[in-house]
């Protein structure tokens, strides 16, 4: 886990803005690592968990085998050579990490979307079992290829569960291969497109649900609770993070613009 100490991290912010029913909803983000973010929060106080964790373990593998992390970052000297700081996935903390996203999540409507790589989802994936009732492992599918040295990669993994409520997607007609296009030249390293939050949100939020992304970094599961006319809580532990938030989630409340997805619409 990062070693900053809580002082020398944390903030917060806190947004408002009316939803299509006039009624006044809250966006807050917070600069805090994911753990003491969640232990903040009360119990049952969350209705989607949405959240794509950076991983440890492919960017340790990668580093063991013959690839390198590629990208803006890595070329700026060894403690920048990664694109962000990492939540070290072990068993232990991501034991902890589950414990507290099932406290947090509300018993009778929770639903969690956990991204996964296929690194992570072998290593940690089952333990998610143990917390949650995992209902699908959806598929991504990116339409584009990306890296790879054996088959290219070309989409990402996410497990979706519920808290042990029966509490079921908003249509039975829902699959679960989502083709959304990759974000190329993205502004943030591993920025989600928004329409991927979309998707979780249409199946599992209704209007004033309170929806959380502990590893905000862009921002994208922010502007898509705002589309669906939800509350948000998020926090990253990176500063680059918490202000291209701020400036991302200002610009679309105030003027209707994505500044990072030029053509995303409320
Ligand atoms: C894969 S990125 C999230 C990308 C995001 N879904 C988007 O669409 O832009 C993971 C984020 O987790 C953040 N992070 C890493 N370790 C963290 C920690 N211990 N607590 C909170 N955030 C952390 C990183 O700064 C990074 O922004």
């Amino acid at each position: 886990m990062n070693s900053l100490s809580p002082s020398s991290y944390a903030a917060e912010l806190n947004f408002e803005y009316k939803s299509k029913d006039k009624k006044l909803r809250t966006v807050a983000i917070q600069r805090n690592d994911v753990i003491s973010f969640l232990q903040g929060l009360p119990d049952n106080s969350i209705d989607v968990l949405v959240t794509d964790p950076a991983y440890s373990g492919m960017n340790n593998k990668l580093k063991l085998g013959k690839g390198r992390i590629v990208g803006k970052y890595s070329e700026k000297g060894a403690d920048q050579a990664k694109w962000f700081s990492e939540f070290e996935d072990t068993e232990e903390n991501y034991n902890l990490f589950l414990s507290e996203c099932k406290r947090v999540l509300n018993k009778e409507t929770g639903h969690i979307y956990l991204m996964f790589d296929s690194f992570s989802l072998l290593t940690l994936g089952a333990l998610v079992r143990e917390y949650f009732d995992v209902k699908n492992l959806l598929v991504w599918d990116k339409v584009n290829i990306g890296m790879g040295h054996y088959f290219r990669r070309r989409h990402e993994l996410i497990l979706f569960a519920t808290n042990g409520n029966t509490r079921k997607v908003s249509s039975r007609s829902l699959h679960d291969i989502w083709d959304v296009k990759r974000i190329h030249n993205s502004k943030y390293p591993t920025q989600k497109p928004v329409e991927v939050f979309e998707r979780m949100l249409e199946a599992s939020s209704m209007p004033g649900f309170t929806v959380c992304d502990p590893f905000l970094g862009s921002g994208s599961a922010a502007l898509a609770a705002i589309k669906y006319d939800c509350n948000f809580i998020g926090c990253d532990i990176s500063e680059q993070s918490f202000n291209l938030c701020n400036e991302r989630i200002q610009e679309f409340i105030d003027n209707n613009i994505d500044i990072l997805e030029k053509s995303s619409k409320k």
